[in-house]
């Protein structure tokens, strides 16, 4: 009798086996190819570091373009570039702006008229920027310097530049800078678009950017063009695949820890919560305020910023309360002090991290109902 029964349920066992088994293995699977295609998808962000048909130093691609052409001279823009409409006014909103260091000590901070004409060139579209007061010299070929040098996925891109005319062609992005990002997102063409993870990627990319300025092949640079949160997004143009590019690269000043060098953004007393509280005057209200004697600081201003960039672009749709909750701790962080704020690295490794698990959190359900 026992010996039946013992029977029974190893034949039952025996039967149940087999589909348990392969419910398992399948389980096992679907997890593997999920796994697979997340991993994928958080590397293919990593691995486009290096675009796969870029051109060297000095050479562009555009359009429908095969060939790398060099950059346009001055002749080849004076032929062959047509100016269609004025779309940006450097000088209107450069009220605010804190000069770099080769200028600050002349000028006014009025002083900076730039004028960006929507152009044309074999019938493309391209952004032509012109400096309209050339005694503006030698902050026109700093910036273009280093756009000449840090040309990356992180950089708009450089078509041609005349500095006897202190003209530059880049391309152009007609969704404009990064302040027009909700406009953009609201139309309804792009509502689609408008989701947490789309605008968790351009935070994404806002810090990508800010880690690339960091770790630049010339060194540490500072966003130092960042007083309030729109000075900050009018330095950055939003593609028309819903990246960030760095468009200003005027006001950078370089970092040297090694050789213990540290930077101020201009010369100026910095005021508000927005800039980072080592930027603003240390000696109360009874000190006057004197550049000489306003202690420099590093890179870690920019890190105080993310925090509020980030906000904004995540903007409110449904899932982007969820990303902030994750981000707290890490956004806590670049509050603290300078030196125990995390680099510019632990930040995008951290955004990169949460969207990864976020994403497969929001995947995974359905798969369980699935099975
Ligand atoms: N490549 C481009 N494509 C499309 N729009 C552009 C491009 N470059 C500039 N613009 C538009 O022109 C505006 C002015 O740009 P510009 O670079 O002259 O100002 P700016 O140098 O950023 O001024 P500031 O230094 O005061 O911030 C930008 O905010 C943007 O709206
Ligand atoms: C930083 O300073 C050191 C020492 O003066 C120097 O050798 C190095 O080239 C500097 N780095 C940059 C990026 O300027």
């Amino acid at each position: 009798m026992k010996k039946k029964s013992y029977d029974i349920k190893s034949g039952i066992m025996q039967k149940l086996t087999p589909p348990v088994l392969f419910l398992l293995l399948v389980v096992l699977l679907v997890n593997l190819v999920l796994y697979q295609f997340f991993s994928n998808v958080y590397f293919s962000y990593d691995q486009a570091n290096i675009e796969p048909n870029s051109c060297s130093h000095g050479y562009f691609r555009l359009g429908i373009l095969k060939n790398c052409l060099p950059w346009l001279s001055c002749e080849a823009m004076k032929r062959e570039v047509r100016k269609l409409k004025l779309v940006g006014e450097g000088a209107v909103k450069r009220g605010s702006r804190q000069l770099t260091s080769f200028s600050s000590s002349i000028l006014s901070p009025q002083q900076q008229p730039c004028e960006v004409f929507l152009s044309e060139w074999k019938e493309n579209k391209v952004a032509l920027s012109q400096l309209t007061k050339p005694q503006l010299e030698e902050d026109f070929i700093h910036g273009l310097q280093m756009l000449k040098s840090l040309q990356s996925k992180y950089v708009v891109k450089l078509f041609g530049y005349c500095e006897e005319e202190f003209m530059v062609l880049t391309e152009y992005h007609p969704f404009g800078s990064l302040n027009n990002l909700n406009d953009i997102l609201n139309l309804p063409k792009y509502k689609n678009s408008n989701t947490w993870y789309n605008r968790f990627l351009l935070a994404i990319d806002y810090v990508s950017i800010i880690h690339y300025l960091h770790n630049s092949p010339l060194g540490t640079f500072v966003m130092c063009d960042s007083s309030d949160l729109d000075k900050v997004l009018s330095q950055y143009l939003l593609t028309s695949s819903f990246h960030v590019v760095v468009n200003d690269l005027d006001a950078l000043p370089l970092v040297n820890k090694s050789a213990g060098q540290l930077i101020k953004c201009g010369h100026q007393e910095l005021q508000g919560n927005f800039v980072a509280p080592e930027q603003l005057w240390p000696y109360g209200k009874t000190t006057p305020f004197a550049d000489s004697l306003m202690p420099p600081y590093d890179e870690m201003t920019d890190i105080w910023k993310i925090p509020d960039v980030s906000n904004f672009l995540l903007g409110e749709v449904d899932g982007s309360d969820l990303v902030r909750f994750h981000l707290f701790d890490i956004h806590v962080a670049c509050k603290k002090s300078p030196a125990e704020r995390p680099s510019a690295q632990m930040v995008l490794d951290t955004y990169r991290k949460i969207l990864a698990s976020l994403v497969r959190e929001s995947v995974m359900p359905r798969t369980k109902d699935m099975l």
